[in-house]
């Protein structure tokens, strides 16, 4: 069952219902203001930072679901309703929600009077901009009352939503016009603010919430709403809002429209007044003034849509699958816009107060999203390495506003320094730009400890290298890419963090996962030491990865006999094996190294992948592991503390999907390849929303596996690396263009009955035309034809000079 539909013209998921089965999000802004939207109009907004400078506030876990947002209230004689349906839940006559790229509209028509909300982020300021159009549909003179209501946070998320003590006596406001101005704490060590403003005068505004809402009310059903009339109260302390009202009389057929803008200021410390407690508007005054008109509106909207254009012309699929090149060309690159600015940290299911960017989450967003804005990813790369520590160690998540490595979690992952070298392999072989290996980068955010990126990358690949256990495996610390295997943290008590407790470093637990990776990644860096012309250094790192290699596929290590091994617990007993009583076979082992290349010589790659396809497939796709976790050990930690089916414990877990799926067509198997591409993948998953319940148009981190009741059920939507990897997936290896350090190659894998396809490809500046005659192929290059001219091999040759080249490639 679904509750929209997909307009690819527009690029936009139309949806039909409010009543969704979660909320359906959407993400604002794309560089340094965002807003988090629902297909209610719930949500919030922030600045750089959604645990330090949120804007407005926002309860998760609440009920009824999804209750503060940016709401607009319609008051037409007793009825009062909303654009959103929500909060009122007034019914509508006709509702519908188009999310689009990085905008969102919705249209709400309730007797007679239709009102159309656009609200987007502008490109180039710290606003949100809503226009509000009212149009009387009836054919009676119609005098209506909008309200318009946002709720400040305290800025700091985390403080605001516990330190009530303080917090209900900090709160502090100014009117001006219809400018309502959120000020607390400026009066002390801030100097910035926030505005919520009107392009038309008021009739009348609130800006404290007990008054606009009345006591023993809730957002939906605001007293002073109901009563039609705002009370223009000013806030001192409590809770601090900003409300409007605008009455409006509108002939039959007349529309009205009204631009809100609800923006963040910053001043200068020495320029923070105006007079005596009274803050300095100009700034405010300058950023209305933009968009205080429909045309404003207008070009910023259009603007906004052109960077989208050009973005999404990076590269562009068209073939026989609409589903593929929706998922392709739309979706899948914006949700790795989203994730790679997002990190872990703002979503329906990430509080933005816990989580600021993860290092090997930002690393791996990294991978699809380079191709868009190499220049971001290049300051994101410079970002993360100055958190790493001088032994190769990584803080395993910062701050974005601080930049800063976070010392709650501190270090110790066991993957976290190798995620840097896929990161800046990534960001080399899209650009080419290798003077970035060049600078110099602190570590631990010391200057006076700088080096260059190249030692950075040195010493990733050196701590995995030399921290190795007793079968040479790499050692896995607190956890490698599955947090959950805590095999050094022998928790016994509840409330103790499977994340920091225990040591972060035990000399015998290992991770068969890290050293998949130490393949995969150790080869790019092998390749980038001879780009630098370090031969001695490749040839030692590719001597070290040919050892790690015999050790994974080593029946004593690595190797378990079908499949293999997930890792060795801190007392040297094997998890992920036939040997386990549950948790016999893990996905990532399987996935990663058969992606590296392991075991494709030996036949022991195509094992892994049948043992993965017999053991842990289900039609919603694949599990991370089998069997299930019935009971908490306490050798493994939190992987078994999740109910059978859920999470780490047997869900399954989107972002190694497209591991399986890449490994598939690194032995060739394009039918398989797709298959598993496919039951994950929104496109195909919005037949099932009913099941499914999270947004069909963008990937989920985490869907219920065989165990669990309700298997098929989707959790924790937009922020995973699923995004970044299932776009690799498909743009890399499936459709099989691939940017290499040479330049690009084209080496499909793709299901047997896929057809005749062709990809456009911005690269490097040079523009690729590309059509593949497929013939029926699942892998394989028969021809490769460059502007005519017959080339060996799959690698285009990179020829800067060109503004476009066309490619023919013919499968066979
Ligand atoms: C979750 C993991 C997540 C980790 C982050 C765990 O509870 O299961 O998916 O990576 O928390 O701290
Ligand atoms: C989510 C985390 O953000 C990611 O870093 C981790 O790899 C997965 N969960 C698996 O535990």
């Amino acid at each position: 069952m679904k509750f929209g539909h997909f307009d690819d013209e527009h690029r936009e998921y139309v949806i039909e219902t409010p009543k969704t089965p979660l909320p359906w999000i959407n993400y604002l802004g794309s560089k340094e203001f965002f807003s988090l939207i629902s297909n209610t109009c719930g949500g919030y907004t922030f600045y750089k930072d959604a645990k330090l400078l949120r804007l407005t506030r926002y309860r998760y876990n609440d009920v009824p679901m999804d209750i503060n947002g940016k709401y607009f209230y319609i008051k037409d004689g007793d009825t009062v309703w909303n654009p959103g349906w929500k909060p009122t839940q007034t019914d509508l006559d006709e509702y519908e929600c188009r999310h689009g790229i990085g905008y969102s509209k919705f249209k709400g028509v309730k007797n007679g009077v239709r009102a159309d909300v656009l609200t987007f982020v502008p490109v180039n300021d710290n606003c949100e901009v809503s226009r509000l159009v009212v149009t009387n549909d009836s054919s009676a003179e119609k005098s209506i009352s909008i309200f318009s209501y946002v709720e400040w946070c305290l800025w700091n998320a985390d403080d605001d939503s516990r330190n009530f003590q303080r917090n209900f006596s900090t709160g502090e406001v100014e009117v001006k016009g219809s400018a309502i101005y959120h000020k607390t704490e400026y009066r002390e060590r801030r100097n910035h603010y926030a505005v919520y403003s009107v392009n038309a005068p008021i009739t009348a505004f609130d800006t404290a919430r007990d008054s606009f809402l009345g006591l023993y009310h809730y957002a939906g059903d605001p007293e002073a709403v109901l009563n039609g009339k705002l009370t223009n109260s000013m806030a001192s302390g409590w809770s601090p809002i900003a409300a409007h009202q605008l009455d409006v009389t509108l002939k039959p057929g007349e529309s009205k429209s009204y631009v809100f803008v609800l923006g963040y200021i910053e001043n200068p410390v020495e320029d923070k007044w105006e007079s005596h407690n009274v803050i300095n508007k100009k700034p405010a005054e300058a950023l209305l003034a933009k968009y205080d008109t429909d045309a404003k509106v207008d070009a910023a909207f259009a603007e906004l849509n052109d960077q989208w254009d050009k973005l999404l012309n990076i590269y562009t699929v068209d073939s026989s699958n609409d589903k593929v090149n929706r998922m392709v060309n739309i979706w899948n690159q914006y949700q790795c816009m989203v994730t790679f600015n997002m990190s872990r940290s703002a979503s329906y299911y990430e509080s933005g107060i816990g989580r600021g960017m993860g290092f090997r989450d930002s690393c791996q967003d990294l991978l699809g999203f380079v191709h868009l804005i190499p220049d971001r990813a290049r300051e994101r790369i410079i970002d993360i390495a100055s958190t790493q520590f001088q032994d190769g160690r990584a803080y395993h998540q910062y701050q974005p506003l601080t930049k800063k490595g976070n010392s709650d979690i501190g270090s110790g992952f066991g993957d976290d320094p190798l995620w840097l070298i896929a990161g800046t392999s990534a960001y080399i072989r899209e650009t080419g730009d290798t003077t970035i290996l060049d600078e110099m980068v602190p570590f631990d955010n010391d200057e006076s400890v700088a080096e260059t990126l190249m030692e950075h990358l040195r010493r990733s690949f050196g701590y995995v290298d030399t921290h190795r256990g007793p079968h040479r495996l790499p050692l896995i610390g607190r956890a490698d890419w599955n947090d959950c295997l805590n095999l050094n943290c022998h928790s016994t008590q509840p409330g103790e963090s499977f994340q920091t407790f225990g040591p972060s470093e035990g000399p015998v637990a290992e991770s068969v996962f890290i050293g998949g990776m130490f393949v995969k990644y150790g080869n790019e860096y092998a390749d980038i030491c001879d780009l630098k012309g370090l031969t001695d250094e490749a040839a030692k790192v590719r001597a070290s990865v040919a050892e790690m290699n015999e050790i994974l596929l080593d029946s004593s290590a690595g190797w378990d006999g079908e499949w293999f091994v997930r890792a060795y617990d801190s007392y040297g007993g094997k998890v992920g094996s036939k040997d386990c009583e549950e948790g016999q076979i893990y996905i990532e082992p399987q996935g990663f190294c058969v992606l590296a290349g392991v075991g494709k010589e030996t036949g022991q790659a195509q094992k892994a992948l049948d043992s993965v396809k017999a053991k842990l497939d289900t039609k919603y796709g694949v599990m991370i592991l089998q069997p299930a976790y019935t009971v908490y050990h306490e050798e493994l930690g939190e992987v078994s503390s999740y109910p059978p089916g859920y999470k780490e414990n047997a869900g399954i877990f989107c972002h190694n999907n497209p591991w399986v799926s890449i490994a598939e067509t690194v032995i060739g198997r394009g039918d398989r390849a797709f298959e598993v591409y496919k039951k994950t993948c929104p496109a195909y998953t919005e037949e099932i929303s009913e099941i499914h319940r999270t947004e069909p148009y963008i990937y989920c981190q985490m869907v219920a596996g065989a165990d669990a009741k309700f298997h098929g059920e989707g959790k924790n939507s937009w922020l995973t690396g699923t995004a970044a990897w299932t776009f690799v997936n498909i743009s890399q290896y499936i459709l099989g263009v691939y940017p290499t350090l040479k330049g690009l190659s084209v080496d499909p894998c793709v299901p047997a009955d896929f057809g005749d396809f062709s990809v456009k490809r911005v690269y490097r500046g040079v523009e690729y035309d590309i059509t593949v005659k497929q013939n029926g192929v699942q892998k394989g290059v028969k021809q490769l034809i460059v502007d005519g001219a017959q080339v060996e091999g799959t690698v285009i040759p990179y020829d800067a000079s060109k503004k476009t080249v066309k490619v023919e490639v013919v499968m066979g």
